[in-house]
């Protein structure tokens, strides 16, 4: 039996007091959830104001980014064991807008993946094509060569600290979802993948998220799918209400 997830990514939003007050909007709306995970991801700035205000409640604190190494001469990175050390269980890893406008590559997206096991955190992986990468009849090839590439050397019990995200690109900041079906059909292929790469009990075990303009309207369908075990949700999961609409799905 698969938790459902419910994760916000916050993207670049929400300074310290915005921050405060969005999460202090949602703790009373989502306090009754249950059989659900909630995560919510604000910018690095404020993880503490986060922190402080979700103190013994349900949700939990996710990073969206890291680096992969633990400390060093790296200026401008932040080390898993710093996220972790700041009150957070989750960290969001490959963003398909990390690697479109930051250059990350399934190999930096491995090395994170890695580091933020060891340091204790669950990874947030995502995946997904581009529009153009679908038409080409490419979304396979590229799903097979992220989740391949993204999860190389790490075991099967290790993968019960990651949960993968589909996130189509081109149904990101679109309103753009993918039918119930298109999500569904991805979703199978991934899990199928690491039954081949890991076993059958290691693929019905992992969480696969969908992503991608996903709003309390059309969270039910997906929701109904076999292989669609929760949301990252970006636009609807800043504001209070209609991410409570999706955890209360
Ligand atoms: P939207 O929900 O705004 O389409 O964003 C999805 C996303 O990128 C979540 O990580």
């Amino acid at each position: 039996m698969r938790t459902p997830v419910i994760a916000g990514n916050w993207k670049l939003f929400k300074k310290q007091a915005d921050a405060a007050d969005l999460v202090t909007a949602l703790i009373p709306l989502v306090k009754d959830a249950v059989g659900v995970e909630i995560v919510v991801a604000p910018v690095f700035t404020s993880l503490s104001a986060v922190r402080e205000k979700i103190r013994g409640t349900n949700i939990k604190l996710s990073a969206q980014n890291c680096y992969w190494e633990e400390e060093g001469a790296f200026t401008g990175e932040i080390a898993p064991g710093m996220i972790k050390d700041a009150g957070c269980s989750h960290v969001i890893i490959g963003h398909s807008e990390r690697r479109q406008y930051f250059g990350e590559t399934n190999e930096t997206v491995n090395k994170k993946i890695k580091a933020a096991l060891k340091a204790g955190l669950v990874s947030l992986l995502c995946i997904g094509e581009t529009l153009a990468q679908r038409e080409a009849e490419k979304t396979f090839d590229i799903l097979r060569s992220q989740v391949t590439d993204g999860l190389a050397g790490i075991t099967a019990v290790e993968l019960a600290a990651i949960i993968i995200a589909y996130e189509p690109v081109w149904a990101i900041g679109t309103g753009k979802t993918a039918s119930d079906d298109q999500a569904q059909e991805a979703h199978a292929f991934i899990r199928g993948l690491v039954a081949e790469l890991y076993d059958q009990a290691t693929a019905d075990a992992i969480r696969i998220l969908y992503g991608g303009s996903v709003k309390p309207e059309n969270v039910k369908g997906l929701m109904s799918r076999p292989d669609i075990d929760g949301a990252l949700v970006g636009g609807a999961s800043l504001k209070a209400d209609s991410f409570a609409g999706i955890v209360n799905f």
